[in-house]
């Protein structure tokens, strides 16, 4: 699986950096080809001789250094590299890759890079707790970095909590994750669809729905790391994800009409879309003034895409409900024709619009239904990829 993979290593300075001694002689070990790249700090922890004698490769820590051939050809090896894996992570690196800083051998190569970037982070209770840190790596996870959560135990500092380098088997287990080993959907084309519709009353008014689009995004960049081709209609505005082609829209008629022109040649379409059921029967050209003490609008139903858009492809919808879940569910998953619908509990605030977890239950036309617990949209995506996985191979 890592076997002739080519993996970067970047190593910073913390206490548990003696740990990517033990990374690196794994995936080494392996098969992989590993370019460890260092800050300077990481270097007084441990030294890049350890590293290169366990990887048998050049190991670059200075930016500057003149005699190092290898910074030469970093640019080759950033472009050959199947995933950087940056562990451990410091607050600072973290800092550094949420605002685009390159002024070190890690932050650098982060930045030039096109391959997945993984990072575990490593630091004080305090440092990890902080907001800023928090900040930073949301704003990486969104980005489409895969963060591997640290684990919970007692610091160097004495302090226990949250912030320990994640044990070295849950970061290769990630590793193979990303590179090599669920390339179950390699050569299939995934359309989905991700945010809330904007149903415009005049140029600056709209009746719109609090989706994030994290729920679509999840979906789409677990399906890209899988293997597939994937096309990202996207309602919302999060950034795009890499390697993935985005179809912005707005209105559920712009989605209807981009999904359409995608599943063409479609092998699944996935709705994690909540699309506005109503629009305004007419746009107002110019800012509708507030002259008077009310305002009536007319509402008609806007394109049921899902129900609309038939073919040969798998079609995956979603239902956010806050009663009787699974009844509705079924009730939409029948009347769509569909093979898969996602029910959505959107009772608890840990589930559904805006945040990063979800509650879900999956109902399938035949089989029972898989409840799943409270889980990031990123495992919850991959637990629905899993059934279109097997969903497609009985298509075949
Ligand atoms: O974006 P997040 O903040 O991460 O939140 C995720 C989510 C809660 C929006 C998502 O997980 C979800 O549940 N999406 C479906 C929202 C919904 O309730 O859809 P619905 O029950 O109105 O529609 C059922 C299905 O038909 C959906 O797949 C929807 O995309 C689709 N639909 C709906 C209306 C319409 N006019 N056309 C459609 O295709």
């Amino acid at each position: 699986m890592l076997n002739n993979k080519n993996i970067i290593l970047g190593i910073t300075g913390s206490i548990a950096a003696y740990k990517a001694a033990d990374i690196a002689s794994k995936l080494t070990q392996a098969g992989a080809k590993v370019d460890v790249v260092m800050t300077e700090p990481a270097t007084k922890f441990i030294t890049p001789l350890t590293l290169r004698g366990i990887t048998g490769r050049a190991v670059v820590a200075d930016m500057f250094d003149p005699a190092s051939q290898h910074s030469i050809e970093h640019i080759a090896l950033v472009e050959a590299a199947d995933v950087m894996v940056i562990a451990p992570a410091t607050a600072s690196i973290i800092a550094k890759m949420a605002v685009g800083i390159a002024d070190d051998m890690v932050s650098l190569t982060v930045l030039a890079t096109r391959a997945p970037v993984m990072v575990a982070p490593a630091m004080d209770v305090d440092m990890f707790a902080n907001p800023v840190t928090r900040e930073n790596l949301a704003r990486l996870k969104a980005r489409g970095f895969i963060i591997v959560d640290p684990g919970y135990g007692r610091m160097a500092s004495g302090k226990v909590g949250w912030g320990r380098l994640a044990d070295v088997d849950k970061i290769m287990a990630a590793i193979e994750g990303v590179v090599g080993g669920s390339a179950d959907l390699a050569g299939k084309r995934l359309v989905v669809t991700a945010g809330g519709t904007r149903e415009y009353i005049d140029p600056v008014r709209y009746i719109g729905n609090p989706s994030s689009g994290k729920m679509g995004y999840a979906l789409a960049e677990a399906a890209r790391d899988r293997g597939a081709k994937v096309t990202l209609i996207t309602a919302s505005s999060l950034p795009e994800p890499e390697g993935v082609t985005v179809v912005p829209v707005e209105t559920a008629a712009q989605m209807k009409q981009a999904v359409t022109k995608a599943v063409a040649k479609a092998d699944a379409l996935l709705m994690a879309a909540a699309v506005a059921d109503y629009q305004s029967r007419t746009v107002a050209r110019s800012k509708i003034k507030k002259d008077s003490p009310g305002l009536t609008l007319e509402l008609v139903r806007t394109p049921d895409i899902l129900g609309e858009v038939r073919g040969k492809f798998l079609r995956v919808g979603f239902a956010a409900e806050s009663d009787n879940i699974i009844t509705n569910a079924k009730k939409k998953l029948a009347k769509k024709k569909l093979d898969l619908i996602v029910a959505n509990d959107i009772t608890d605030k840990k589930s559904g619009f805006g945040v990063d977890t979800n509650k879900v239950t999956l109902l399938a036309k035949k089989g029972k239904a898989e409840s799943l617990p409270l889980m990031s949209k990123r495992e919850v995506a991959d637990k629905i990829l899993d059934r279109v996985v097997g969903m497609l191979g009985k298509k075949k």
